[in-house]
This record gives C-alpha cells, structure tokens and sequence, in this order.
C-alpha cells in the first residue's frame, strides 16, 4: 500500500473552537495547549473504529477533548496536582496526584467512547475514570507485554510512545494487538527536537540557565528519534505506513521550548490560592487573550522560517502489514 502524505483540514472556526477548549484545560501552560490542539487536527481526520484502546492515556483528559468532549471553566488541569515544591529541581510529575475531590465539571460529553485506556500511573488512571469515557482501564508499563489478546483491537492510538525504553518490544506489542485492517495512530516526536532550542547559545546563556528552560524533558524520552528510525521500527515489527501527518513545525517547537514551563509550578500555585471567582474571571480574560495570540500558530504549517526543516512531530497511521 503506497504512503500517503496529509496536511491537517483547517476548517478555522472549528480549529479555532478546538483551541479554546484545550486552552481552557492547559490554560496555564498554553504552549502545551496549542500543541495538544494541532495533534488533535491532525488526529481528526481519522476515526477511533471499536475496539479501540488508548495507550498511556494519562488522565484522559486529551483523548476526552479530542472525541469532543468539553468542560465548564472551573475545570483545568492544574487544580488536582501534587509536589509542586519538587517539579523544579527533582523533575516531579505535578499531575501524578490525585483525591476523593476529584470530579471534572464535564458540560459536554463526547459522542463515542474508547473501549480501554491504559497507563503507568495509577494516579492518572483514576482521574481518567473520573471522565467515565472509556469503558476500562489497565495499569501498564509500555515496556513489558501487553496483557491483550492477539489482535484485540481496529484502533490503537498512542501519543507517548517515546517514553518507553523497550521501543522494539513496544511496536512488537502494538502489532499484535491490532487486527488486519486496523489502524494504529501514533503520535512521534522526532529528533530534530532537540535542536529546536537555545542550546546552541550555550556560551551566551550558561547550562543553568538550559537547565531551567529544559527541565528534563528530553531526557524522558529514551525513544526519541529521527524519522529513518522510526520507518525502521514500524517496518521491523509488522506494520505498513498507510499515511504520514506532519504537524508540528519547528517555529512551533521554538515558542514550546521557552514556554512557561519554568513558571508554571509557580503559577499554579498561585492559582490555586485564588478565591474560585477570581480564578475563573483572570481565567477567562487570560483565555481570551491567549486565543488571540496564539491564532496564527493554530495550523500545521505555521513556521517564520523560510527554509525546509525536519517537523517536531508527526502523526503515523499504520495497519500490520
Ligand atoms: C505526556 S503524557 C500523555 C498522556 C496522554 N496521552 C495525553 O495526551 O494527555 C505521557 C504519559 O505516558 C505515561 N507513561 C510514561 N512512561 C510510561 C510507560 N513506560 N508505560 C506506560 N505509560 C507511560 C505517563 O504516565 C503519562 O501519562
């Protein structure tokens, strides 16, 4: 089957509208929203065929907002986080935290569902529950086998398949599990992301200073890797490249990389010592400023430099060969 290369639909008021309700769950780390809603985009143009199964779906949050889910405004992110004291120097996961309070103020609920999610942290797991959108949900470390049957699934979708150490056995397992004719979505990063930074003005800027901006990010990512490698893994483990969606260029990767992922833990906890008013009215006027700003980066193909550059991510769609 020859590849296909696609460029994202960009039906603006709907891509526009997708914005928002990402925005309003990552307000506070609004490079990490525009990016989750151009991988949504790109997502869009396939469907989530049952059974389907969600791989390392964290707390389903994304996946909720992808099927076209929504929350009302006193729902985000940052309100059921932990250990912000330790997010900047010891590289804790604020978001693996949760508790009985935990109940996402849902306004509009997705009109499919996916079948099963699966993560390694429990703690994400219960807050996916809490979205009641998929139908189960499995503890599970990416790099030891799948506890699913041979060719249980038409779709398997995964967005963080480079943060599993065992890629090879990873691809292996997601070949497996997918039935003939079925799909895999799956969303890479791909190398050229580590140039898409200030590194190179290390002399100028200092390693404490990449330090802080870079947080450990990339050192999460054990599979990181350029496009040719991930070819080859797709290749070595069974499954054929039906289409191949760029969607995130490297301007974009630049305005991610300094972000506010500095500030953020700080940021939230100022939030969240807000009265639940206040929060909300800054919220929405924050909302309503960032939706402007970040317009013009809303679409696959933005990027400020004229010259070809390797894409910081791309989504594959493949089916076992
Ligand atoms: C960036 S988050 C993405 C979560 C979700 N898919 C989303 O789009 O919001 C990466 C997720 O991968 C999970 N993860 C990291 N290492 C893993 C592993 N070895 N096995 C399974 N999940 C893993 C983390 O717990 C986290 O939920």
């Amino acid at each position: 089957m020859p590849a296909t290369i696609s460029t994202p639909t960009n039906d603006t008021s709907k891509s526009a509208a997708r914005l928002r309700r990402f925005l309003n769950c990552y307000w506070l780390r609004p490079e990490n929203a525009f990016w989750m809603s151009l991988r949504s985009q790109a997502l869009g143009a396939h469907s989530f065929e049952g059974p389907a199964i969600d791989l390392s779906c964290g707390d389903g949050v994304f996946s909720f907002l992808h099927a076209g889910g929504d929350f009302d405004c006193e729902f985000d992110v940052f309100q059921e986080v932990g250990s912000l004291d330790l997010v900047r120097d010891a590289f804790a996961d604020m978001f693996d935290h949760t508790s009985d309070y935990y109940g996402p103020q849902i306004v509009e609920r997705p009109n499919w569902k996916i079948d099963i999610g699966t993560d390694l942290k429990p703690n994400m797991l219960l807050k996916a529950c809490a979205l009641d959108f998929y139908d189960s949900l499995v503890e599970h470390d990416n790099n030891t086998p799948m506890p699913f049957e041979n060719e249980s699934f038409k779709t398997v979708h995964c967005n963080s398949a480079y943060w599993a150490s065992n890629i090879e056995l990873l691809m292996g397992e997601i070949a497996r599990i997918t039935q003939k004719g079925g799909r895999v979505l799956l969303s890479v990063k791909l190398d050229a992301i580590r140039e898409y930074t200030q590194n190179a003005h290390k002399a100028i800027l200092g390693q404490r200073w990449l330090d802080i901006i870079g947080r450990g990010r990339i050192e999460s990512w054990p599979s990181l890797s350029d496009d040719e490698t991930w070819k080859q893994r797709f290749k070595a483990a069974g499954l054929e490249i039906v289409s191949r969606t760029p969607f995130i260029t490297r301007t974009h990767a630049y305005i991610w990389d300094i972000g506010l992922r500095p500030i953020a833990p700080l940021l939230v906890r100022m939030a969240n010592n807000l009265t639940p008013e206040t929060r909300r009215e800054i919220k929405l006027d924050w909302i309503d400023l960032l939706e402007e700003l970040l317009a013009p980066l809303n679409q696959a193909s933005f990027d400020l430099c004229a010259d070809e550059a390797e894409p910081a991510e791309v989504l594959y769609e493949l089916t076992p060969a």
